[in-house]
């Protein structure tokens, strides 16, 4: 593992979840194709959020990361793309007002394409063919020219990226994230919801807070804070050639990035580590994230953490617990604290969405709201015990009125699931589920953050 690395270094190391491309050659053409494309981000960017999750690890921020569990190409559109963003800005909102604490945004956006699978392949009456990966890897149609992995598809997700990245700019720079637009935020859906008089209330505070502040000279204009926000974008790093071929070397520094988005995860399936996903990741300067689910040894989490952060720096590492609700507080304990027994930075976030993915009689696949809440309740009582902060929440969501996971606000049944099932993977939270989650979490934070100072200096 301590040979030396090199962005292709991974390919000497044995590999999980890749796809077998029948046509070798067409890969290295694409393959050669991207690396001369630019680079999606930039290295100052990924530094600058490395920073901001220096923060979260110091105990004095916390992180919201959320969107689709597999973005898709036929549902690439301006308004997917708005209202994903829309609902996180309020789910912000209501973190960042309702708890006072600062929270740094990260879509699983622009280039979270690539999925791992539990099988191989997929059965349907007599006919088997290979599982769907994700749209950069296959496509999700049960036939079998679909499911025949294509290079040319990287080259679609690099420039489906593009142009996610481009609105997201936009949106997070351009006047559509002035804290003065918190009312028209808003979703349609609001009206109907039992969630709208407690957003709108919070608006209506946010408003009284910013004419109070533009009395004392501080407006949109002068205060860049108001007007602007800062937004990440990440993804799993599974697909390790579009990976390499976006990796650049920062002129500035010298070091290697990886510029396919600013935070890159490994996953619960891939965090083998002498595997291809560890060797390639601890190579690229961003920040990461380690999937951390239930077979996770406390022995192998700080090998990986000395093989992915091996200077200890703050906000280099993430690790997304990811445990199910029965099982977080018996599970995540003995991690946190072996973790914290090694004087080890990280950041702690909660996934409440992997581990409690249940399949219904009639075979669809949904999670439970209730669950969701519990998972995160367990995740905040396993770092109050502990003395560690609870960094986050990373969520599988979307803007959009979907019916995939039951329970929440409208207490959604197994018979609604049919309504309006969308989603190319897992399922989803609604966009007033995410709200609903946002406040369960701020009440969550507001509890901890008067114990903020201890937990700072016991790390
Ligand atoms: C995911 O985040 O979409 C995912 C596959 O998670 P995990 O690796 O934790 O199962
Ligand atoms: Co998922």
């Amino acid at each position: 593992m301590n040979a030396a690395w090199s962005p292709e270094s991974w390919r000497n190391h044995s590999i999980k979840q890749m796809p077998t491309y029948p046509d070798l050659a067409r890969l290295a053409d694409v393959e050669a194709k991207l690396r001369l494309y630019p680079p999606l981000v930039f290295a100052g960017e990924a530094r600058r959020l490395k920073a901001a999750l220096a923060e979260v690890a110091n105990g004095r921020a916390f992180v919201l990361q959320g969107g689709d569990c597999a973005e898709s190409y036929t549902d690439f559109t301006a308004n997917v793309i708005r209202d994903t963003f829309r609902v996180l800005l309020q789910m912000a909102v209501v973190l960042t007002f309702g708890a006072g604490v600062p929270v740094v945004k990260m879509g699983r956006m622009a280039g979270q394409f690539a999925k791992p699978r539990s099988s191989d392949h997929e059965t349907i009456g007599d006919v088997t063919l290979p599982s769907y990966r994700g749209d950069i890897i296959n496509g999700p149609a049960f036939d079998a020219a679909s499911r025949v992995p294509d290079p040319a598809r990287m080259e679609l997700g690099y420039f489906q990226s593009a142009g996610t990245l481009n609105l997201l700019r936009a949106f997070a720079t351009g006047g559509y994230s002035d804290l003065h637009e918190v009312h028209r935020w808003n979703l349609e859906f609001a009206a109907r919801s039992p969630l709208a008089a407690r957003y709108q209330d919070l608006a209506a505070r946010i408003d009284e807070t910013l004419a109070f502040m533009a009395a004392c000279g501080m407006n949109s204009r002068s205060t860049p804070q108001i007007r602007e926000t800062d937004f990440y974008t990440s993804h799993e790093a599974l697909l390790l050639p579009y990976e390499q071929a976006l990796t650049r070397v920062d002129s500035t520094s010298g070091d290697w990035y990886a510029c396919s988005a600013h935070f890159l995860w490994i996953g619960d399936r891939t965090r083998q580590p002498d595997g291809a996903h560890v060797e390639f990741l601890r190579g690229v300067k961003n920040p990461l994230g380690l999937k951390v689910g239930p077979t996770t040894t406390a022995d192998d989490l700080l090998r990986l953490i000395d093989t992915l952060n091996p200077t200890n720096e703050p906000g280099r590492l993430t690790l997304i617990s990811r445990m199910g609700a029965d099982k977080v507080e018996t599970l995540l304990a003995p991690l946190v604290r072996a973790v914290k027994r090694a004087g080890k930075s990280v950041v702690w976030l909660c996934d409440p969405m992997h581990g409690n993915t249940i399949s219904t009689a009639s075979k669809i696949k949904t999670r439970n709201f209730e669950a969701i809440l519990r998972e995160v309740s367990g995740f905040f009582n396993v770092h109050s015990a502990e003395g560690t902060w609870a960094g986050g929440v990373h969520v599988e969501m979307t803007g959009r009125e979907v019916t995939e996971c039951i329970g929440g606000a409208h207490r959604l049944s197994e018979a609604d699931l049919g309504d309006r099932y969308e989603t190319f993977c897992d399922p989803r939270l609604n966009a007033e589920q995410s709200l609903e989650l946002a406040f369960l979490v701020s009440e969550e934070l507001k509890r901890r953050r008067d114990f903020l100072p201890q937990a700072v200096a016991a790390q």
